[in-house]
């Protein structure tokens, strides 16, 4: 994506060769920094800081990460150590462990001094991919926004609503829920969004906002708890969020509070539908509801809000009562039944296994 002329990825090698460079996403929307990522641990704490996320980022920053271990030490006894403490960063996002068994699988095939290269190589492949995945599924969501618009009469405006950030900044480039917005904006369909905050940590605020008031899309930033009664209005035409892990059987787990837009979006006949690229598909699992690993965090990210103040400095304050206890659980599951439709690389399906498996015949056996 483009910012201020210059086009980004958000992780990409850096000139050294020997280290990465990526968004430091904990300073936006206030600064654009880029942060030098050059070490294992340095790639472990940028994912467990958050300074990258969203779950497609995180697959290539683990990838990254083993292949600065690889550099640092290229024996199996690093490798496996490297895989243990990138795998516990983060919990949910299944697309941290497809790319970590990816590399490791790979590397552990090759002689020690061959390791070095081709985990940079397979990282920088993986990166390529997820951008070739999200231009995908932008086109493939492009054809329902098109069929939207063509219902809305005289050419009205379409209003989407979107939870989270599933855009440019949680992928390579691009985005998976967004993509499909960006590419309709493009093309010139009137096309506003509302953005859900998004409590604690503000993705939506902070990420979603920033990203589409960069590339020109209209937008207004809600209060969580507001979406219901925009669908109650009228004022939503469809829901579009990614995710972080869907199961075969198609239910979605993305960030905390996207089980009550689809609920919402249910009762209100607002179609609802999940972007998401295949590595971010585990087969492994039917039920999300009660096999989902659901990360905590910090309870200070619900009792503290960090923002700008007037004199341009950033200052965290307290929002909570000392003393009172405060639960931090970062994502929920949306079941299958209450998602429209699954937006893939390889088109849309219903969420169920069949639609899934339709899509993606070579999973029919479990393995
Ligand atoms: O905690 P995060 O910011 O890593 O969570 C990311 C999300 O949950 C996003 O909503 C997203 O849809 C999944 S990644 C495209």
């Amino acid at each position: 994506m483009n910012i201020d002329g210059k086009a980004y990825r958000t992780i990409w090698l850096a000139d050294d060769g020997r280290s990465v460079e990526v968004i430091d996403q904990t300073r936006l929307p206030h600064a654009f920094a880029v942060r030098r990522l050059a070490t294992l641990p340095q790639a472990a704490d940028a994912i467990r800081t958050m300074v990258v996320r969203g779950a497609p980022l995180i697959g290539a920053t683990g990838a990254y990460g083993l292949a600065l271990a690889m550099a640092e030490d290229p024996t199996d006894a690093m490798l496996d150590r490297a895989y243990a403490i990138l795998l516990q960063t983060r919990p949910t996002a299944v697309n941290l462990r497809w790319a970590l068994d990816d590399l490791r699988d790979r590397l552990r095939q090759l002689p020690p001094d061959k390791r070095r290269a081709a985990a940079f190589a397979r990282a920088a492949a993986i990166c390529d991919e997820d951008v070739a995945i999200c231009r995908a599924i932008g086109d493939n969501g492009l054809r329902l926004i098109r069929d939207i618009a063509a219902r809305k009469p005289g050419g009205a405006r379409i209003n989407a609503l979107t939870h989270c950030n599933a855009g440019w900044l949680a992928t390579v480039d691009w985005g998976t829920a967004l993509a499909p917005i960006y590419r309709a904006h493009d093309e010139g369909t009137p096309i506003h969004v509302w953005v859900d905050e998004t409590r604690p940590r503000n993705q939506g605020a902070s990420l979603t906002a920033f990203e589409l008031g960069r590339h020109g899309v209209p937008h207004t930033v809600i209060a969580d708890n507001v979406g219901g009664h925009l669908m109650q209005h009228g004022m939503v035409d469809f829901c579009i969020v990614g995710t972080d892990r869907t199961t075969r059987r198609g239910d979605v787990c993305n960030k905390i509070g996207t089980y009550l837009k689809a609920l919402a979006a249910h009762d209100n006949g607002v179609p609802f539908y999940v972007a998401l690229p295949y590595p971010t598909i585990d087969w492994a699992l039917s039920d999300g509801v009660r096999e989902i690993p659901i990360e905590q965090r910090d309870g200070r990210e619900v009792s503290h809000i960090t923002g700008r103040t007037e004199s341009g400095a950033c200052a965290e304050v307290a929002l909570v009562p000392d003393g009172s206890d405060v639960a931090n659980y970062a994502f929920d599951v949306t079941p299958a039944r209450l998602v429209t439709a699954l937006i893939t690389e390889r088109g849309v399906c219903p969420a169920s296994e069949a639609g899934l498996l339709s899509l993606y015949p070579e999973r029919r056996t479990r393995h």
